[in-house]
């Protein structure tokens, strides 16, 4: 009798240790906080997530693997890039086409926690990564809103949201009477709070148009396509324009068209408004999680799920490799680890994610996938960034990589290197068949960041940037493996 209680002691405080994960995805955000105002995206009012990022490792330089929802959350939910998931548009489910992959809240779900979700985590529908993935899950809650969505924008009342609260005011309900539950069990929680802003349309309560006055919304200067781009690598914003308001003035989306002015500076100004409506929603959670003490027991996780674009070339939304929409925000906060705030500007990943939040909660680090991987189970492929909590300045990842998909089996292929981006659009034998050979190339794209951080000019065809061309094209065939090796020991 004696000697069971000892083990269960053994066991409770074990248990106690791990510390819990909330982990939080906001849909369509690109950098645009105040902890990120050196990129000048724009006006931001973002004080509670400055706040959080003040407190966590704050990725300054983190890259989706797919500027697409479905591709870029089952990458980073599973910790594989798109060639292993085999999930590169809206329409495949990773575990039909990739492999039976264990993803993040299914570890912690695996390891004794109590996995519970809400909101938009996996891309909602039966096409896509079912949003119920039900090995992910003990608990997963759908939340429906009874908005009018059909129209790009709307600054909504408050009358109006007592009558139909909008979707994130439930998602955030939802998170705070799930954490009181939590906060009773005896065991660890992996919570994940999915917030549908600001993704379209940018529906949000009217009093946060006052942080944005209108007379300082400006439209981008470099509204153009960039010169010499190859028309591949465009995209037509089929979303913005599937709007009833957009629909109507008739636009094409075609290469160096642009919206009218007042359009895209309303569009703006929505966008914006609407990162600041997540930055409350935030708060609110943050809140609920100090006032049940549980602070100092939890990991915080924030991201984007890729970046957007706001008219910035004539482009809006996502479905592109410029860094508009493959340059999302992301910070992780570990108590006892990044109180006091650590600022990295290396190269990360969002396959990163994974290993990084299995090793901060205490677990074994993940092994590195194989390269053949569709019959492993637990595996990474990506890096644990733990150790830049400790050194943001080590020697990091020299190049992150980025892909996506075109009709026609064209598969555009990018890789970001601290000076430069470089692209290749090549055709792929067959849909889906992982690490082509590229060798059928369609189009090419080099930016240079150091001097054209904006992508404005193509320079793939200068006679003077031959050797840096062959170069990253090493890199980009070579892909991640050789970048991981190099951080062995690191
Ligand atoms: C997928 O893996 C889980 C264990 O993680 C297992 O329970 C399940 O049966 C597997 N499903 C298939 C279709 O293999
Ligand atoms: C788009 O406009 C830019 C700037 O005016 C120009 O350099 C570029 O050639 C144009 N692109 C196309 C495809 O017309
Ligand atoms: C758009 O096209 C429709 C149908 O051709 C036309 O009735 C309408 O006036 C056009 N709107 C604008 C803003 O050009």
């Amino acid at each position: 009798m004696l000697f069971c209680a000892i083990i269960v002691i053994l066991f409770l405080s074990v248990e106690g240790e791990k510390k819990n994960v909330l982990f939080i995805i906001s849909d369509d955000l690109r950098p645009q906080l105040g902890a990120y105002k050196e990129l000048n995206l724009g006006p931001s009012f973002t004080p509670n997530l400055d706040n959080l990022a003040g407190k966590s490792l704050l990725m300054k330089r983190a890259y989706v693997q797919c500027a697409l929802c479905s591709p870029s959350r089952t990458s980073f939910l599973t910790g594989r890039r798109p060639d292993t998931t085999r999930v590169y548009d809206l329409k495949h489910y990773f575990r039909d086409v990739g492999g039976n992959f264990t993803t993040i809240p299914q570890f912690f779900k695996n390891h004794g926690y109590r996995s519970v979700g809400m909101g938009k985590i996996f891309h909602p529908g039966v096409t896509a990564s079912n949003n119920e993935d039900p090995l992910s899950w003990n608990n997963f809650y759908h939340l429906e809103e009874d908005q009018d969505l059909s129209v790009s924008w709307r600054a909504v009342s408050k009358a109006e949201r007592l009558k139909d609260p909008l979707i994130d005011e439930l998602v955030v309900a939802q998170a705070k009477t799930s954490l009181h539950h939590l906060a009773r069990e005896r065991r660890p929680f992996f919570l994940a709070v999915g917030f549908r802003r600001p993704h379209l349309p940018f529906v949000f309560p009217e009093e946060y148009l006052a942080d944005y006055p209108a007379t300082q919304i400006q439209i981008p200067r470099n509204d153009y396509a960039p010169i010499d781009m190859p028309s591949i690598a465009w995209s037509k914003y089929p979303e913005l324009r599937s709007y009833h308001d957009i629909g109507a003035l008739n636009v094409t989306g075609n290469l160096n068209t642009t919206l009218p002015d007042q359009i895209v500076k309303d569009l703006r100004r929505a966008y914006f408004s609407s990162v600041t409506f997540v930055d409350a929603m935030v708060a609110e959670v943050l809140a609920e999680l100090e006032k049940l003490n549980l602070m100092d027991d939890t990991i915080i996780s924030f991201i984007g799920d890729h970046g957007f674009s706001l008219g910035e070339h004539g482009l809006w939304a996502k479905n592109t490799n410029f860094e508009d929409n493959v340059h999302t925000p992301m910070m992780i906060r570990v108590p006892g680890k990044t109180d006091r705030g650590v600022v990295t500007n290396n190269l990360v990943e969002f396959v990163d994610l994974f290993p990084t939040i299995v090793e901060a909660a205490g677990f074994p680090p993940l092994r590195q996938c194989p390269e053949r991987s569709s019959q492993v189970y637990l595996c990474t492929e990506g890096k644990s960034m733990v150790p830049l909590m400790t050194d943001p300045d080590a020697q990091w990842k020299s190049a992150v990589f980025s892909q996506y998909e075109r009709p026609g089996n064209i598969m555009g292929y990018s890789v970001k290197t601290d000076k430069y981006r470089y692209t290749e659009w090549v055709r792929v034998s067959e849909k889906a068949s992982s690490n082509s050979d590229m060798a059928d190339v369609v189009a090419r794209e080099l930016y240079d960041h150091e001097n054209d951080y904006q992508e404005n000019v193509n320079l793939v065809d200068h006679h003077d940037k031959a050797s840096v061309v062959a170069s990253l094209k090493q890199t980009l065939h070579g892909g991640w493996r050789p970048i991981h090796t190099d951080l062995i020991g690191k």
